[in-house]
């Protein structure tokens, strides 16, 4: 990793929003051919929040963690400089940080969208360090929130028993150098396996006017599980490894492993492949299933709230994903 480095970055807090309807996998088994037994034996997941209705969206649960991140240091919204949106499921295809800002009150801040479906909030963390470390900004709020429940094919037992809705946010701060809890980054992306995992586009196959202008729609989730699930459980490791060795770190100095929360089996691969105790990881996704972008920032402010993390606790964050891309995020607390 290379920066110019002038400021350094901090995490002061973060918040969380999740829907208020819960979903078991015995419910999810009225809807497609599946059971509690095969989804809990292969993913870990109990039940999965929904955003249920035609009048919430993602910015609903987006304003709702942002403002809880807001409320826990009492900050004023006006304060802050940029918020970044993690997302793959925006209502709105210009982008819905823009909505972020208007509704919490963030006069001041601009606002953009990022979408990297679940690594989503690892690269807007990284960029805000940026953005924080150069010195051109001091408060930034990231969230990561996805809704993909209004992107699966509720016919597909293979993607839908998988995913569940939420937002999480994490206001970050600049400070002096000594002070900097952003400490590494490492990053990748590999497209010759978007393949596996995308919510394509596709066109009409009539074309709409004599022009020949083909109009059409974005479709479902499509993924090739097995494909993603071995990339995940090769590839994180060696993230995490060259995160912690940019910093002459050895997995022993780590306290808490909190990875993208898409499959306990995966979670408990990563962590056996180097050789970190399970005790170190932080899994909420037999709650919630995987919540894309959300999920990172949701088992971060669950593991705050719970008073699992203590001060100067280093964290490592990973996330991976569609794209494929992936990677990690080295925290001290
Ligand atoms: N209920 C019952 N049976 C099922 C279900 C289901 N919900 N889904 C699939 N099956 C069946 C299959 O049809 C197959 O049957 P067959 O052997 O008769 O052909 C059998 O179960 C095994 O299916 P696999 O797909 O091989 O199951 P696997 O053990 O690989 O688990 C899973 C599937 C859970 C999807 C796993 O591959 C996985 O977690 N992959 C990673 C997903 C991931 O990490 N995504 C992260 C990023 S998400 C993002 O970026 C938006």
């Amino acid at each position: 990793m290379k920066s110019l480095m002038i400021q350094g970055a901090k995490i002061l807090t973060t918040g969380s929003a999740i829907p208020s309807s819960s979903f078991s996998n015995n419910e999810i088994s009225k809807v497609v051919d599946t059971s509690d037994a095969w989804i809990v034996t292969r993913t870990g997941i109990k039940e999965r929040r929904l955003l249920k209705g035609i009048d919430k969206s993602i910015t609903d649960l987006a304003v709702l963690a942002s403002k809880q991140a807001l409320g826990r240091i009492s900050m004023d919204p006006s304060q802050i400089d940029l918020i970044i949106l993690a997302t793959s499921s925006p209502n709105d295809l210009f982008g819905s940080a823009s909505k972020i800002q208007y509704e919490i009150g963030a006069i001041n801040a601009v606002a953009f969208d990022l979408t990297a479906a679940c690594s989503g909030f690892v690269l807007s963390l990284v960029t805000a360090a940026q953005f924080l470390q150069t010195g051109a900004y001091k408060n930034i709020l990231v969230v990561g929130a996805d809704v993909l429940s209004k992107w699966v094919d509720w016919s597909d037992r293979s993607t839908c028993i998988l995913f569940g809705d939420a937002a999480g946010a994490a206001i970050l701060q600049s400070c002096s150098s000594i002070d900097n809890s952003i400490l590494s980054f490492q990053l990748n992306t590999d497209g010759n396996y978007s393949k596996h995992l995308s919510i394509a586009y596709e066109h009409n196959i009539t074309p709409h006017s004599k022009l020949n202008l083909y109009q059409g729609s974005f479709k479902h989730i499509s993924m090739n599980g097995k494909e993603v699930y071995k990339f995940a459980v090769f590839q994180v490791p060696l993230s995490i490894l060259k995160c912690l060795n940019s910093l002459n770190m050895s997995v022993d100095e780590v306290d808490w492993l909190v990875l993208h929360q898409a499959n306990e089996r995966i979670l408990t691969a990563i962590a056996e492949k180097l050789s970190i105790s399970s005790n170190k990881i932080i899994a909420n996704l037999h709650k919630y299933g995987n919540t894309s972008a959300a999920s990172i920032p949701l088992a971060l402010d669950e593991a705050i709230q719970e008073n699992k993390i203590s001060h100067n606790d280093i964290i490592v964050l990973a996330g991976f994903g569609a794209g494929l891309t992936w990677g990690t995020v080295i925290v001290r607390w």
